[in-house]
């Protein structure tokens, strides 16, 4: 079950590719009205403050890069950049925003799946923005070690996701996951069932410690969350 919702997951966001920054961006079908909009884009400036106040620099491996809503922002910043991503779709169109670029990190892409896959090297900082989410319960703890196995002694890691927002949770044939599971409607009607686990800062904080992270949480209002930190030395 897990395996076929895992495959599935990655089959939506091939076919997704061409319309994702619509939700990214609120255009279309994610267009909940303007007070709405001005909301999420005060949200996104305050997380893009919360990933600079962080730091990015050295040598940064993105996770579940898709199409690049972040990736540009790390590849301004970083001295090299891996970014790693199933969605060979989505990787096409992050490359085409880099290339767009006046200046960018040497950057390096990787088709595969992350739950197979295992870094070639260390890095400084490991970010994933929307991705945890999508991680199911059974494969919480195999993701933090892999997390763990990509980091330099003391180097950090930075994630952002979504938050449960009653308000709109119906958008895009997106309802509330019924368990562990969600269905994802496209804009051609095609429907995929994909992983969502919605997580709170106090809840996720906890989970990490237990596995000996030590962690910083926070959020910028009813879209989104953040945590970072490091392994708790001892
Ligand atoms: C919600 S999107 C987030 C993309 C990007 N981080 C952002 O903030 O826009 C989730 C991403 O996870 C990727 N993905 C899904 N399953 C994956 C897997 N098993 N291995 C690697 N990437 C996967 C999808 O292709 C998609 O690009």
């Amino acid at each position: 079950m897990n395996g076929d919702r895992l495959s599935e997951q990655v089959e939506y966001y091939r076919a997704r590719a061409p319309e994702y920054d619509d939700w990214w961006l609120r255009r279309g079908r994610y267009d909940a009205g303007p007070e709405h909009t001005a909301q999420w884009k005060a949200e996104i400036a305050e997380l893009r403050g919360a990933v600079e106040a962080n730091g990015v620099g050295g040598w940064v491996l993105e996770l579940a890069g898709g199409t690049g809503s972040w990736t540009t922002m790390l590849a301004r910043r970083a001295a090299e950049l891996t970014v790693v991503d199933a969605a060979p779709e989505a990787l096409a169109r992050n490359r085409r925003k880099l290339a767009a670029l006046p200046r960018a990190c040497p950057v390096r892409f990787v088709e595969a799946d992350l739950f197979s896959w295992a870094p070639d090297q260390r890095y400084d900082l490991v970010f994933f923005a929307f991705w945890l989410s999508h991680v199911p319960e059974s494969h919480f703890g195999a993701f933090w070690d892999l997390v763990a196995s990509a980091l330099v002694p003391g180097g950090r890691f930075f994630l952002l996701d979504g938050r449960y927002d009653p308000a709109v949770a119906g958008l895009a044939g997106s309802a509330r996951p019924d368990g562990e599971t969600s269905v994802r409607e496209l804009a051609d009607g095609r429907r995929y069932r994909i992983v969502k686990v919605f997580r709170e800062p106090d809840d996720l904080a906890l989970r990490l410690g237990e596995l000996g992270w030590s962690v910083t949480t926070g959020v910028t209002g009813p879209s989104f969350l953040y945590a970072h930190g490091s392994r708790a030395l001892g």
